[in-house]
């Protein structure tokens, strides 16, 4: 049976108000199903990880975070650390989200550091990758995909398998256009196979991109798709919900 992992990503979105209220309803209706095959996660800004900590029932919602600093602790201002993620409840922590990589300029080096680090903390990294569409029309989209994951490189081989990739093309990401199945499964084997012959290890892989309640069920029963990374339809209750019983009845079917 497949485990989907349903993950939201918050993005810069809801006050605290919002968060709890949103958590509430969340977890109302997840108390009621079998969350056996499924994990569900919210990535959420800082500034709402304490403030939900404490409606948050781990065995049903876990928290993760969209970025952090290497470091532990130290002059680094702006910069929030792993310590500082545990401490708030975090389990996993997105890196590498292309909009880090374009708005705030993240590279391999960098992100080396962040996925070294969030490993050693014990927080499970989702690691994003994904070509632009000047990429893909270049035919470049696998070239993309490996320098991409060159990262995986520097990363202590014990520590590979706690890894969980995310494929988001970033032509797919907010705009409405998600990646057609083909696109989807072709991307997915080719990462898969590629992650198996070179680092010798499987990992999950996420999709990311224009992810919705209309397209899930296309999307979840994918060759070698983990799960979603999921953006605007994560910030809709009924939406997010619709796409969590979605993979629920997918993973049922096996
Ligand atoms: P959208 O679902 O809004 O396209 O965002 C996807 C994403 O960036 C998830 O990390």
């Amino acid at each position: 049976m497949k485990k989907y992992l349903i993950a939201g990503n918050w993005k810069m979105n809801f006050t605290s108000n919002e968060a709890i209220s949103f958590v509430n309803q969340l977890i109302l209706h997840l108390s009621e199903l079998n969350l056996e095959q499924i994990d569900v996660l919210l990535c959420v800004p800082f500034t709402n990880l304490h403030p939900i900590k404490s409606f948050v029932n781990s065995n049903l919602v876990k928290i993760g975070a969209q970025n952090m600093h290497f470091e532990e602790k130290g002059a680094f201002t702006g910069e929030i650390s792993p310590l500082m993620l545990l401490d708030a409840g975090c389990e996993y922590v997105i890196l590498g989200h292309s909009e880090r990589r374009q708005y705030f300029l993240e590279n391999n080096d960098i992100l080396s550091k962040k996925i070294i680090s969030a490993l050693s903390h014990n927080l499970v990294p989702i690691f994003c990758i994904g070509e632009t569409l000047s990429q893909r029309q270049a035919n470049l989209t696998f070239q993309v995909l490996e320098s991409q994951l060159n990262v995986l490189e520097t990363v202590p081989k014990e520590f590979l398998s706690n890894i969980i990739l995310a494929y988001e093309p970033v032509w797919a990401i907010g705009t409405g256009l998600n990646a057609s199945k083909e696109q989807i499964i072709e991307a997915h084997l080719w990462i898969n196979d590629h992650v198996i012959d070179r680092f010798h290890v499987q990992l999950p892989i996420l999709y990311g991109g224009s992810m919705n309640n209309d397209n899930a069920k296309d999307i979840l029963e994918c060759k070698m798709v983990s799960g979603g990374l999921i953006g605007g339809a994560s910030l809709k209750i009924l939406q997010f919900i619709d796409i969590i019983n979605t993979a629920i009845s997918l993973s049922q079917q096996g």
